[in-house]
């Protein structure tokens, strides 16, 4: 079985020494794919800008910006059988980086114009063509279920891991988390409760294997 797997968030420049990003440290990516390595799975990570380790077994790429993880993942799905994206990918980047350091100018302030970055996840089905087992997540502080369900179908998922990120003991930068896996074909949502997260992470790709069937 053959799995991707993305992690950690992207950045957006600014100019040649700011971005915009956001607190996610990768670590329930590369839980994911540790998770894959130790089911014997072929796995391929595609990591934005974070500083953990690459667990042993996994390929890993290192992306910086939306577009580049866009591309990435466009080209290394092809070969896969299972895409996990859990990367807090960027949804807005400044229309136009500065070439130089933005110098202060007076007492003003800075308006910065944004458009949205590709979705991924989105782009996954179409039109990037990707026809295998899909999963995605849902970083959410309100309204959970309901709009990780609309993600869900929007997004053409086979699983939403849907994950309250209004908690300060799960979700970005913690060593724990607690999710609730959504099904595409209509069973019942199921509560992974508070674990760590190579837990949590074993946990979302025994459900995939068993969705995948005989070869899982
Ligand atoms: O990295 P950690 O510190 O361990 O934290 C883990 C986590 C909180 C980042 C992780 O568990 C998580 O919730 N990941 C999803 C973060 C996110 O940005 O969710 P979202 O609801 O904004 O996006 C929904 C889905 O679309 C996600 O699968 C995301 O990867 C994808 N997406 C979003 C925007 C975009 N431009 N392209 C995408 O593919």
């Amino acid at each position: 079985m053959k799995l991707l797997v993305t992690t950690g968030p992207t950045h957006e420049a600014i100019d040649p020494v700011r971005y915009l990003a956001n607190r996610s440290s990768g670590k329930m990516g590369m839980a994911i794919a540790a998770a894959g390595v130790a089911r014997g799975w072929d796995v391929v990570l595609v990591a934005g800008p974070v500083a953990l380790p690459t667990p042993p077994g996994v390929r890993r790429l290192d992306v910086v910006s939306a577009e580049q993880m866009y591309q990435a993942v466009a080209r290394e799905c092809q070969a896969v059988d299972i895409a996990v994206l859990c990367a807090a990918v960027a949804d807005y980047r400044p229309v136009a980086p500065a070439d130089q350091k933005i110098k202060k100018s007076g007492t003003g302030g800075l308006v910065l114009e944004l458009e949205q970055t590709k979705d991924i996840l989105g782009a996954m089905r179409q039109p990037i063509g990707f026809r295998g087992l899909l999963a995605g997540f849902a970083a959410e502080t309100c309204d959970l279920l309901e709009n990780a369900r609309r993600k869900l179908e929007r997004k053409g998922c086979d699983l939403l891991v849907a994950n309250d990120v209004s908690r300060p003991d799960i979700g970005f930068g913690t060593e724990d988390n607690e999710v609730t896996l959504l099904f595409r074909d209509g069973r019942a949502p199921q509560v992974l409760p508070k674990a760590a997260k190579d837990q949590i992470a074993t946990a979302i790709l025994a459900c995939l294997a068993a969705m995948a069937g005989p070869r899982g």
